[in-house]
């Protein structure tokens, strides 16, 4: 990945005026929920939370600790911009709108050369075209199964006995990486269990089970087109081996955030940029 940094983002070179702007982008997605509160240009406070089945709830909530964390009172945010499959759930949001626009608006703030994001999501991968201001023009998005998302990885890790962030540490072990040829994740698990049981390096049959979402990925970045630069967002950016091998699949270098910005709140921010957007029209 190559850096980029964006000195607006650096809060310790930033000093709002009071009276700047503040929004706010709330997006419940399939498996976490997220808030990211905008003031002026700063990223003054962020939240990820694990989705329920009370998504009302949770959204009060990831909105609540954002808030507190950038020490902003609730009266004080403009507008506030619902996203994720949950959004029509956030109830104190002015509006909501798709995330597929919101991770293309996420992607562009932080980085303004973005053409292309790319989100894995929990339960959607979704490959997004986007103009030079950041604008949805095109998208493609996986069809109904897991392969190629987070719950995939979530699966597997979890038959493994590992955590999901564990993955990323064991990719970079030595071995071989193994060809995991079923693409569904019942099919998948059989297969891997039956591969540890003869003997496979754990870290052969995690590659495998990158190379497998890479190639997953891929297939959808080949109908869309993929126009450089390229971003990353979603939890499962945060798994350097997806990182590795998709970069080799896509044969693009994939563009880092600023700031080490975490990739999994970029649809928040999103939505937040557009509240912002909304209210400085
Ligand atoms: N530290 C981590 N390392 C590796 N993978 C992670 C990490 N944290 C989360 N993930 C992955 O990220 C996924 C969740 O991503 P995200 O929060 O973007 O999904 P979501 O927005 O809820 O889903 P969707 O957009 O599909 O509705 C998890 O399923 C998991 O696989
Ligand atoms: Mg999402």
């Amino acid at each position: 990945m190559t850096n980029c940094s964006i000195p607006s983002l650096q809060p310790e070179t930033r000093n709002p005026k009071p009276e700047t702007v503040i929004v706010a982008g709330v997006d419940i997605g399939s498996t976490t929920s997220k808030a990211v509160i905008l003031q002026g240009h700063r990223i003054a406070g962020t939240f990820i939370g694990p989705s329920s089945t009370n998504p009302t709830k949770t959204a009060e909530e990831v909105f609540r600790k954002a808030l507190e964390e950038a020490r902003i009172e609730r009266n004080e945010v403009r507008h506030i911009v619902g996203t994720g499959y949950g959004r029509a759930r956030v109830a104190f949001a002015n509006e909501n709108i798709s995330e597929i626009s919101c991770h293309g608006k996420g992607a562009h703030f932080l980085v303004p050369t973005v053409r292309t994001v790319i989100d894995i999501g929990g339960q959607d991968t979704k490959v997004i075209s986007v103009d030079a201001q950041g604008r949805l023009q095109d998208f493609g998005v996986n069809d109904k199964c897991a392969a190629g998302t987070g719950r995939f990885l979530d699966f597997i890790a979890g038959s493994l006995g590992l955590k999901v962030s564990d993955l990323g540490r064991h990719h970079f072990e030595t071995g071989e990486p193994v060809t995991i040829s079923h693409m569904c994740s019942v099919f998948a698990e059989s297969e891997v269990i039956n591969l540890i049981n003869e003997g496979a390096p754990l870290a052969s049959v995690v590659k495998g089970l990158h190379l497998s979402v890479a190639s997953r990925i891929n297939s959808i970045a080949r109908r869309v087109g993929l126009v450089p630069e390229v971003v990353i967002t979603g939890g499962v950016a945060k798994n350097p081996g997806v990182i590795k091998c998709l970069e080799e699949k896509l044969e693009v270098e994939l563009k880092s955030l600023p700031g080490d910005f975490d990739p999994q709140l970029i649809g928040a921010l999103g939505a937040a940029v557009i509240a912002a957007e909304k209210v400085n029209k």
